[in-house]
């Protein structure tokens, strides 16, 4: 069966991109795996320190073997925005493909320092873990955020992504570039979208090569997706665009059975309403770069 570092290379290779999707439960996770098998498309679950937290990691691991083992189904498993190396350790030792040690609030020189120890040790667990590295401020919180929240607006440079990417090994970067984790609410209402600085991007994808990952991807314009993927996103992380499909999705079933008691019976139609997101978000990732019109400046 396909690899994770094989789907990467893949996806680099014909310029679409890998979806990573975050979960907090199984409605999630089968909205996730239903959505990537319709389309047969690779995809990653991801679940942050809370995420996995909730689920339980070893739970998490073995639901997500379970439906790869089951259905031959490339569908993996990262330790999203992980912040000590002892959680990165607890799951490179539950069977996580990927860990995204994430230490971007600290000074550089120190993320550079501590982020090439967890590389050494999560590798030493697992020779084929992934690890990704973090650099600069892309916000936090996969949440709906009454503003957008008030940032440096610095992006990570070439130079520093090419230090960062020699001098740690990682496998993958996030980058910042232009994105953030979050949505306001206007860009829930669809009258507001993130938009990407799509030279930046190719910039450091030329100075680094390495498979770069876009976090803070929902409310993203379609048109800087595509050209973000065009111009070396191999990985694109959506997190709040299905918390909100979930939100919605339980109040719509909630409000139209009242007297309903039976899970089973009301929680499908939320399954779907998740799923709807995450298709026409692998849609998009899996256009390919005849798709794009990359635009020479931004
Ligand atoms: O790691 C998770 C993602 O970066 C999600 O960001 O909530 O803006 O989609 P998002
Ligand atoms: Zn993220």
């Amino acid at each position: 069966m396909l690899t994770l570092l094989e789907a990467l290379q893949h996806a680099d290779a014909t310029g679409t991109a890998v979806g990573h999707f975050n979960i907090s439960e199984l409605i999630a996770m089968k909205a996730v795996f239903e959505a990537a098998r319709e389309k047969n498309l690779p995809v990653v679950v991801g679940v942050s320190e809370g995420e996995r937290q909730f689920m339980g990691v070893l739970q998490v691991a073995a639901f997500v073997k379970s439906l790869r083992e089951e259905f031959n189904f490339p569908i993996f498993l990262n330790a999203d925005h992980t912040h000590s190396l002892a959680k990165a350790i607890e799951a490179a030792k539950a069977g996580f493909d990927w860990v995204v040690f994430d230490l971007s609030t600290l000074p550089f020189e120190e993320n550079v320092r501590q982020t090439r120890q967890a590389v050494e040790a999560l590798k030493a667990i697992r020779p084929s873990i992934l690890v990704e590295g973090e650099i600069g401020d892309i916000g936090s919180g996969s949440e709906i955020h009454d503003a957008a929240p008030a940032s440096s607006g610095q992006l990570t440079t070439p130079d520093e992504a090419k230090q960062f990417v020699e001098e740690t090994k990682v496998d993958t970067l996030a980058p910042a570039v232009g994105n953030r984790h979050g949505m306001t609410r206007n860009m829930v209402e669809g009258e507001d979208r993130k938009h990407l600085n799509i030279r930046r991007i190719r910039e450091i994808k030329e100075a680094t090569k390495i498979f770069l990952t876009l976090h803070g991807a929902s409310g993203t314009d379609d048109r800087d997706l595509r050209d973000a993927i065009a111009a070396g996103i191999t990985v694109v992380h959506i997190n709040t665009e299905l918390r909100v499909a979930w939100r919605r999705g339980l109040e719509a079933t909630l409000a139209s059975h009242p007297n309903e008691v039976v899970p089973y019976k009301l929680l499908p139609s939320v399954v779907e309403s998740v799923k709807r997101v995450i298709a026409s978000r692998l849609a998009l990732f899996g256009a390919g770069r005849e798709h794009s019109q990359t635009r020479s400046a931004n």
